[in-house]
């Protein structure tokens, strides 16, 4: 049984998001959609808009998980179609050529950690960097889309326009930024990489006992490798320690459920 301090929510705070980019989206382009937009379908019991730190401030103290999947696989080809996500439907040949696996490209991981109760609660916050090192911020308003072939165009268009916007409000939903990542988190935050190799132990004990004390409310940086062969979740220069969270290798959107499970029982999020 879960004490009432355990049980009491973190609600996300409420920041306004003056993001005043350009629209880039045009009739021949994909039309995407915010969480906001599918909320008018769906039945909501607690409505909380999740949104993304803004000031100094608020990266340094609002309470999240921060999330980086690391070497994701995404690359575009120019085809007699035009610019195309390379994907393993479409672009067999060169996917072998390339000697990488064809599961590699997959929507996942984004579609587990964003469907997340953590992120509906705004207390997560996603970055994407691929294999040729680009950066990408992901709103948590951001609604992945439910097919495989909407999710290429839509990766396409953030590679080539730099920026996915909702088609119904100003929001950005997913943006290239600068490298490296680290110049993103709150300062002297602990980054926890995951791997196979790395120390067996329970995950929702780990979180319990790295969070506890004043650590409890503060935001927290777990890496997670979006790929199927490899560990740069444990390569990657920046992390302060790596976890093994089973005996089995896991898929990388299995471990994202996991993380997210052991950060929702740990602020109460049902
Ligand atoms: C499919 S795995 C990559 C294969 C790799 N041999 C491995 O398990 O680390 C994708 C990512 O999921 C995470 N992962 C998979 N199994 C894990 C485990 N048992 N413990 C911790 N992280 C794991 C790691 O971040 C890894 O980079």
């Amino acid at each position: 049984m879960k004490s009432n301090k355990d049980k009491e929510v973190l609600k996300s705070q409420d920041l306004s998001d003056s993001d005043d980019d350009i629209n880039l989206n045009n009739q021949e382009e994909e039309e995407f959609v915010s969480s906001d937009d599918e909320q008018k379908e769906s039945y909501s019991l607690q409505r909380v808009e999740p949104k993304l730190p803004k000031t100094f401030h608020e990266k340094q103290n609002m309470p999240r998980l921060i999330l980086v999947l690391e070497q994701a696989n995404i690359e575009t080809t120019k085809t007699k179609r035009g610019i195309e996500l390379i994907n393993c439907d479409d672009h067999q040949k060169l996917i072998t050529k390339m000697k990488k696996s064809y599961e590699d490209y997959r929507p996942d991981c984004l579609l587990a950690l964003l469907d997340s109760p953590l992120n509906k609660a705004g207390l997560l916050q996603v970055y994407l960097k691929t294999n040729l090192n680009v950066l990408v911020e992901v709103n948590p308003q951001m609604r992945i889309p439910r097919t495989y072939k909407r999710f290429l165009a839509m990766m396409a268009q953030l590679l080539t326009k730099m920026k996915i916007k909702s088609t119904s409000s100003s929001v950005t939903l997913m943006k290239v930024i600068k490298n490296p990542v680290t110049e993103h988190f709150p300062l002297g935050v602990k980054k926890i990489g995951t791997s196979t190799k790395g120390k067996l132990l329970n995950v929702n004990d780990y979180v319990k006992q790295i969070m506890s004390g004043e650590q409890r409310k503060k935001p927290i940086v777990f890496v997670i490798g979006a790929v199927s062969v490899g560990n740069p979740a444990m390569e990657a220069d920046y992390i302060d320690e790596c976890i093994c969270m089973s005996k089995y290798s896991l898929s990388a959107a299995a471990c994202c459920s996991m993380v997210c499970d052991a950060f929702e029982d740990l602020w109460g999020i049902q």
